[in-house]
């Protein structure tokens, strides 16, 4: 009976095992098409998430993730109230209607108006009676303005509006027209009803491949413990998109029941992980999630493989899941264990949708880590959720609780080089799925996915991948090995 479990053993594979093999091509890497799907109803244009992780993302990697077309998730190791702030923030980021708008009323003192217009740093405010619009009070207005006066005596009364259900480019097109820089919103009984600005209209077309909700903000989703239904909840409210049941291991049967029980509650898509085979990803399929995050300890930061001696190495864990997940159409994130481009293509190859990061986007500018410098030069700290450093940090019940005062820490705390920000990362990152893809003849993922035939390498065909013979005195931006990866 010991024996057989020897017998036939499966081999698992992961990034180092295995290259791609190049295939006839008619596609030139630029013309790559990279856009994906996160979960059943979320897209990206580029298919690349930040994790989790509370030295990777808050609002600020969040906001700077969906700007480029990619998504963060803003971990967990926070009261339900201060991940609610930060969801808000990224909402209210590139609102391309502000809904909630400040207005003054008619009788208001002109000196209240202006320190009001000061402190909350407005050019533009509506003047509204009995809920009616009926002007509004520029900076322009308040330059020679008469103090003592009443806002209705400067107020400008001839305002441009636009019906509350005007489209942008109608919007857009008002605000050239008439060189305004505020149009405020009215519904039929001339109610303000919201407010676009020729700011935010700029702001957006600056970012023309953001990742965006039907009203024009910034998509993001939040981690949530497998047992939280009231942050779930409130997250749904506070306009999170998504929600990532973020445990060890989701195919745990209490994990299972609590998860259908949020699915009873929640609207937004449900991604749940970790897991890394494809009876997990069957069981969660079943109760109705919406994306699986796959990867048991392949982590820069994991110890669970060789603390608890469990694992699947992530290629042969990703493509397990991959099987089950696309008969069911429900995409799957490749979660830990990225260090190169050529990491990432390799996993959307063996099915995954997107790819999950943490190492490498721990060091960028926007991750919320302490930055360092060591031997002079810059790092920011990184950590593992299950580093007791987390742990104790947090109220995050990921890892490592067997009672209210012991810890198994199942990751360990450490620093990253620092590696300016994330747009320029995300560049170097996508140029190489891109160079990959023309490599392979696919002119999107779903082409890549299916073309893509791996061989398998040796340790020596490993050495000969990477620069040899040589001391490198130039790293180029997407390839660093000074040995700490
Ligand atoms: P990378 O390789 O991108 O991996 O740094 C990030 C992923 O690692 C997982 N994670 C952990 N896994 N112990 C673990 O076994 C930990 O302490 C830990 N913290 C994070 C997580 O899936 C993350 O996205």
């Amino acid at each position: 009976m010991f024996k057989e479990k020897f017998q036939n053993l499966k081999e698992g594979y992961t990034f180092d095992d295995v290259l791609l093999k190049p295939l006839h091509s008619s596609i030139e890497p630029k013309n790559a098409n990279v856009s994906s799907s996160f979960s059943r109803h979320i897209k990206v244009g580029i298919p690349i998430i930040s994790s989790p992780m509370d030295t990777v993302t808050e609002d600020p990697m969040a906001i700077a993730m969906a700007r480029y077309g990619a998504l963060g998730v803003i971990h967990r190791n926070m009261s339900s109230n201060e991940q609610i702030e930060m969801i808000k923030k990224v909402k209210k980021e590139e609102s391309i209607v502000i809904r909630d708008v400040f207005s003054i009323d008619p009788e208001t003192p002109v000196n209240v108006a202006r320190t009001l217009m000061k402190t909350k740093n407005i050019a533009g405010l509506p003047v509204v009676s009995s809920g009616k619009l009926i002007g509004i009070l520029t900076k322009r207005d308040l330059e020679f303005s008469d103090s003592n006066g009443a806002v209705k005596d400067i107020m400008t009364r001839d305002v441009i509006t636009a019906d509350q259900n005007v489209s942008i480019e109608d919007a857009k097109y008002i605000l050239y027209k008439n060189r305004v820089e505020k149009l405020p919103l009215v519904d039929s009984r001339g109610r303000l009803m919201g407010l676009i600005t020729a700011k935010d209209i700029k702001t957006r077309e600056q970012f023309p491949n953001a990742s965006r909700d039907e009203q024009g903000q910034l998509m993001v989703g939040a981690a949530i413990g497998a047992y939280d239904i009231d942050r779930a909840i409130n997250l749904e409210k506070a306009g999170s998109d998504f929600l990532v049941i973020d445990t060890a291991h989701a195919h745990n049967n209490n994990v299972l029941t609590s998860l259908k029980k949020i699915r009873k509650e929640i609207s937004i898509d449900i991604v749940a992980g970790n897991i890394a085979t494809a009876e997990a990803a069957e069981d969660l399929i079943s109760i109705g999630v919406d994306g699986l995050r796959v990867g048991i300890g392949p982590g820069s930061i994991c110890t669970t493989r060789i603390v608890a001696g469990v694992g699947v190495p992530q290629l042969t864990a990703i493509s397990d899941v991959a099987d089950v997940a696309s008969e069911s159409g429900i995409p799957v994130i490749a979660d830990g264990g990225i260090r190169y481009s050529g990491d990432m293509i390799k996993a959307l190859a063996a099915g995954a949708s997107t790819v999950m990061l943490g190492s490498l986007l721990a060091g960028t500018e926007e991750s919320p880590g302490t930055e360092m410098i060591i031997n002079g030069r810059k790092y920011k700290a990184y950590r593992g959720m299950g580093s007791i450093g987390a742990i104790k940090a947090g109220k995050s019940d990921r890892y490592g609780k067997l009672g209210d005062s012991e810890f198994i820490a199942e990751g360990v705390e450490g620093s990253v080089p620092y590696r300016g920000k994330v747009s320029e990362n995300l560049f170097q990152f996508i140029g190489g799925i891109r160079t990959g893809m023309g490599y392979l003849g696919a002119a999107n993922i779903q082409e890549l996915r299916e073309k893509a035939v791996f061989v398998k390498i040796t340790n020596n065909g490993l050495k000969e991948s990477h620069p040899h013979d040589i001391r490198i005195v130039s790293e180029p931006p997407n390839y660093q090995n000074s040995g700490i990866y």
